[in-house]
């Protein structure tokens, strides 16, 4: 499948950026600024709304020249092009990945073995208009005739996160008369606190798995069904007035006891850490409402177009997907965080977990020889300004070097006084100390005693990017969920990985399957794992009640 000729670490490109990383490496951001003036202006990027700084990065143009010689040396014009032609590029599952048709406009062409799928898209955003319109108006009834007042949408991993996540970045936009909640821990805890205040009458579940075979996320929607049925009397037909499904698989949807005129679907070329943009975004679409969920869609769709014809050289996810690849593979970085200074965003590097290190997190090539060089970094953050004062110390003065996504908005959605202000001056404030730090002179010119003044150096040259828009609007996230779900296939291009299959997740959930019956069971198990295992079932038999 790979259009390279040479293993990556043999390309051209990827060894003139080893050469090219011995001469620059060392060079600090203070010399890369203080040589060049102009840089901080030309080294950013404007576009669909979005501004991205991203000249507090250890590069020159260069290094730009070369990564993108390295993208084009491993013909990702091509493979954008594979993925927007529905072309199997997820090869061990041998399917498409076309989640950009989701977003695609009424009217456009996206082929799968040769029909077009965006009718079949429309066809379900139509259908879920209708029905948020009717659950959101009230018109929708209960069992027992009342409204619905609270939606738990019940799921795991992209059936979760990406759900969660929009509904808390966008928020303000949502009908505040509707509770939302969202299950997807088998821990009986999530499910037990999440309807412990509400009302089964004026409650609906949403069911959502691609699957619906998930564990976790079955025996969630069975728990609900009998915390429902058990205060409604017991009358199955309640199911149909309070269950929803929204799953690529209608035969265990009606097993379930959910009529299918009740689920939306979705398809097969659709991954679940990329599929908050289908039917699995009911949950948001019910919150603020058709119209801001199609404004969500366009904007993704735009940086989806962005993606496709913009140059490499000022190709938004191109871009962050070069400077995150060149920071891993040359600077040993092992992790980027994502620090939002938006408090809705505050979901936004858990949903970018799943997205990054499920598609990134794997050991070979896509023709299955194993890689000589990393490949997914661990992603993770906190909305500011909460990491300033936690993990920001070990970015500033700790060992290690962690780039950073800053990720700010000029305007607040709801304004108060100098907050905002004061927000904003906090995430320039830390950019700029970790590009430029302080060094001992500088430390001690301000009358630090000199046992002191190791302590408070900053060496700087710590990178980041700082992405700035108006407001968060759906339009903007849109923009930068699909700025990452392709700056992570651009890695993946480079890295001649599959960025969409997830065979890692799956020897747990065997395993898990053998344990349960072992602890469960009355009968004493003869237990065949290693002698912790063993020792750990034998353990809690004891101990449980
Ligand atoms: O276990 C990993 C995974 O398969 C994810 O890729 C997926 O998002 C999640 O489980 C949930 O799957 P489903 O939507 O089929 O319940």
């Amino acid at each position: 499948m790979t259009t390279m000729k040479l293993p990556l670490t043999e390309s051209t490109a990827w060894k003139a950026l080893l050469d090219h990383k011995k001469s620059i490496g060392g060079q600090h951001l203070r010399e890369l600024f203080s040589d060049d003036p102009g840089r901080g202006e030309r080294m950013t990027l404007e576009a669909l709304g979005l501004f991205l700084d991203y000249s507090k990065n250890r590069i020159t143009d260069e290094t730009l020249r070369l990564l993108v010689e390295l993208a084009k040396e491993s013909g990702l014009k091509d493979r954008i092009d594979a993925m927007f032609n529905g072309e199997k590029i997820n090869v061990t599952e041998k399917r498409a990945v076309l989640h950009v048709a989701l977003r695609a406009p009424k009217g456009a062409t996206i082929l799968f073995e040769g029909k077009n799928v965006v009718p079949q898209v429309h066809e379900v955003l139509d259908r879920m208009t209708a029905f948020s319109n009717r659950v959101r108006s009230g018109e929708w009834k209960g069992h027992t005739g009342k409204s619905i007042r609270n939606i738990v949408n019940i799921g795991i991993g992209g059936s979760d996160l990406g759900p969660v996540m929009a509904y808390e970045a966008l928020r303000f936009y949502s009908e505040r008369s509707l509770t939302f909640r969202f299950v997807s821990n088998v821990d009986g805890i999530d499910f037990a606190e999440a309807v412990l205040d509400l009302n089964p009458e004026e409650t609906m579940f949403i069911v959502s798995s691609k699957t619906f075979t998930t564990m976790e996320t079955m025996t969630n929607a069975q728990t609900a069904r009998e915390w429902l049925l058990k205060s409604l009397g017991g009358n199955s037909a309640a199911v149909a007035k309070h269950f929803v499904a929204v799953s690529t698989n209608a035969q265990k949807v009606s097993e379930f006891g959910i009529d299918t005129a009740n689920m939306f679907g979705f398809w097969d070329w659709v991954g679940g850490r990329y599929s908050m943009d289908s039917a699995i975004g009911l949950s948001t679409m019910l919150a603020v409402g058709p119209e801001n969920f199609l404004a969500m869609l366009n904007g993704f769709h735009e940086m989806d177009e962005h993606f496709r014809n913009a140059p490499f050289e000022s190709n938004f996810p191109v871009l962050m997907g070069l400077l995150a690849l060149w920071y891993n593979n040359f600077f040993d970085a092992q992790t980027i965080a994502v620090l939002p200074y938006e408090n809705y965003l505050k979901r936004f590097p858990a949903y970018l977990q799943q997205l990054t290190m499920e598609s990134n997190g794997k050991q070979v090539t896509v023709d299955g020889k194993e890689v000589n060089y990393h490949t997914g970094q661990i992603y993770w953050g906190e909305p500011g300004t909460n990491g300033q004062h936690s993990f920001y110390q070990l970015i500033h003065q700790g060992t290690r070097l962690i780039p950073c996504d800053f990720i700010v908005f000029a305007n607040p959605l709801i304004p108060l006084g100098r907050h905002h202000d004061i927000l904003l001056a906090n995430a320039f404030a830390q950019a700029e100390a970790l590009a430029f730090g302080k060094t001992a002179e500088e430390v001690k010119a301000d009358g630090t005693a000199e046992w002191l003044v190791p302590h408070r150096v900053f060496n700087g040259n710590r990178p980041s990017n700082m992405i700035l828009a108006d407001r968060l609007t759906p339009d903007i996230l849109g923009k930068l969920i699909a700025l990452y779900e392709h700056s992570t296939y651009t890695q993946s291009v480079i890295w001649n990985i599959d960025a969409f299959d997830q065979w890692g997740v799956e020897l747990g959930k065997v395993l898990a399957q053998q344990i349960i019956p072992e602890i469960e069971n009355e009968e004493i198990p003869q237990l065949k794992h290693d002698t912790s295992t063993n020792n750990l079932i034998r353990l809690t038999r004891k101990m449980k009640k």
